[in-house]
């Protein structure tokens, strides 16, 4: 059992300030802490509670930046998910944490940073993004590569359309319904689109299939395996390295990760 000098597991009092549907199963939640702020790093995570149902961890969808409030998105998949996506403004949840590594904003300064994602990957990925939104003068530029089945599940599409003031922004989707005036065809096929420079970072976040495709691609580009990180998920039920549920090797995900840097996990084959 890992050793966690930081983790805080004290259940925090919260209230949900806005929610809204962002697809057909997805609903993200504007959350405020009843007393104090919570500090968090783009990429970390929280156990978010529900009395009587559960807890489950969470990606932060927020710059660290919004000091008063920070925001969620959550799919409905199961027991706890259900019922955190028929919450309503007002409502008390319960938060643990931030936990996680999350990731290392200094390394990427003076970067030239790639961000892929895939479905609801792009929840904690907004988080850097708003960050990098925030404070563009120390990255040298970012470029957003983001796919989801079709254009109903893109999410935050009208955000992303913005950042195009300082990001160039590719959207793509499996397969178009209405009138869509981005890119078709999965995240594989835009790879070569990207500015591949000496300087660049790549940050992904999706499903585990997205990984073990666009990872030879951009293998074939020469990026380093040191460049590329990506987020893991696991099951998780303490969050803070107690419970081994969400272990692989000799690594947990929630302590070590959820942010590794591919060349840490590639010869594990149980990571992705
Ligand atoms: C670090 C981290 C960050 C996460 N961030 C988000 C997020 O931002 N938004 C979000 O919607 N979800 C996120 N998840 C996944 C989320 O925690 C699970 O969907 C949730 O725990 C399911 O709980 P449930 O009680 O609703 O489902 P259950 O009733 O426990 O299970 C329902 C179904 O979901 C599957 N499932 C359960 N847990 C996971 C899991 N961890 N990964 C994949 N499949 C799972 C089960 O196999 C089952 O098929 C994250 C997970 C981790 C580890
Ligand atoms: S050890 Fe319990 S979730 Fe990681």
């Amino acid at each position: 059992m890992k050793n966690c000098k930081t983790c805080d597991f004290k259940l925090k009092e919260a209230t949900v300030v806005k929610a809204e549907s962002l697809c057909r199963d997805i609903i993200s939640l504007r959350i405020k802490l009843n007393k104090g702020n919570l500090e968090f790093i783009p990429g970390q995570f929280i156990m978010l509670s529900l009395f009587g149902y559960g807890e489950i961890p969470v990606g932060i969808t927020t710059t660290p930046d919004k000091k008063t409030y920070f925001e969620v998105a959550v799919r409905s998949v199961g027991t706890v998910t259900r019922a955190i996506n028929r919450l309503k403004k007002g409502d008390k949840i319960g938060v643990r944490g931030p936990y996680g590594n999350g990731y290392d904003v200094e390394e990427l300064h003076d970067k030239d940073l790639v961000i892929i994602s895939g479905g609801l990957g792009i929840a904690p990925l907004r988080s850097l993004i708003e960050y990098v939104g925030g404070h563009k003068r120390k990255f040298k530029s970012l470029q957003i590569l983001y796919g989801a089945k079709n254009p109903d599940e893109i999410l935050y599409d009208r955000e992303l359309f913005a950042c195009d003031k300082f990001a160039r922004v590719m959207l793509t989707v499996d397969e178009k319904n209405g009138p869509w005036g981005g890119l078709t065809g999965i995240i594989t096929t835009h790879i070569d689109k990207l500015r591949i420079t000496p300087d660049l970072k790549v940050i992904m976040c999706g499903p585990p299939i997205m990984y073990k495709f666009v990872i030879p691609e951009l293998e074939k580009f020469g990026i380093p395996d040191e460049d590329i990180q990506i987020l893991l998920e696991r099951r998780m039920k303490c969050g803070i390295g107690k419970c081994q549920h969400c272990t692989f090797g000799d690594k947990y995900v929630c302590l070590d990760g959820p942010v590794f840097k591919y060349s840490q996990i590639k010869d594990n084959l149980e990571a992705i």
